[in-house]
């Protein structure tokens, strides 16, 4: 089987990334890691990578004058490995628009809200404060717009009276490790056909379960 060279992004404690890693571990996944690129030498999901053999880089944008350079070797680094797609796993940078549109419908993020709800920060303490009944995830294509782009899978995640920001965020977090390998398998299956604003997936049935939770029975 031929397996995709994906890059992950990441700015912290990458447990998206291991989830990755672990996916990536199963020889029936059509995907291989070929670097995980950091802005931030402290990451945690950099041992991560080494654990697992990785090839590591960090690209610190406080090295950078401006955002135009830092990104130049972002790109850079990313085509050295032969990249394919770019995945953002908590990489906390904003792209300029000419680097995402380098990149258009080969770059992936994975966000912890239902998207276009709760875009940006501290989307667990909005949807407690707004007493919203579902929270979730979603990965979708990145577009120069924040948190923008056609949705690839969405996990719903229900809300109850005792969750606090912490709980929420343990349950949210435990989805996102579900849908991003998922996500990332539709992508190199070829599965996904992208119309204006939705990303189509070819073949899927979409059944009530499946609007409100695709990783259920998975
Ligand atoms: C996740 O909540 C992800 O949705 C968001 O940043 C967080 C990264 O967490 N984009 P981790 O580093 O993968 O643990």
């Amino acid at each position: 089987m031929r397996k995709i060279r994906i890059s992950v992004l990441i700015s912290g404690g990458g447990t998206n990334l291991q989830a990755l890693i672990d996916a990536c571990a199963q020889s029936n996944f059509p995907a291989q890691i070929a670097l995980v690129l950091s802005n931030n030498a402290d990451a945690f999901g950099l041992e991560r990578a080494k654990k697992a053999g990785i090839t590591t880089k960090v690209i610190n944008h406080k090295d950078y004058e401006n955002r135009e350079s830092f990104e130049d070797d972002i790109n850079e680094a990313l085509k050295e490995v032969k990249t394919e797609l770019v995945c953002l796993a908590g990489f906390m940078r904003i792209l300029n628009a000419s680097f995402v549109n380098e990149w258009k419908d080969r770059m992936i993020n994975i966000h912890p809200s239902l998207l276009p709800s709760y875009k940006g920060l501290h989307t667990h303490e909005r949807a407690l404060e707004d007493g919203v009944r579902f929270a979730g995830c979603t990965v979708h294509f990145v577009r120069p717009e924040m948190d923008d782009g056609p949705i690839i899978i969405q996990a719903a995640v229900p809300i109850t009276a005792e969750d606090t920001t912490e709980t929420l965020a343990a349950r949210v977090l435990e989805a996102e490790h579900k849908i991003y390998p998922e996500a990332i398998k539709l992508i190199a299956e070829r599965r996904i056909r992208i119309r204006g604003h939705r990303a189509i997936i070819e073949g899927m049935i979409v059944t009530s379960e499946t609007i409100i939770n695709p990783i259920l029975g998975s």
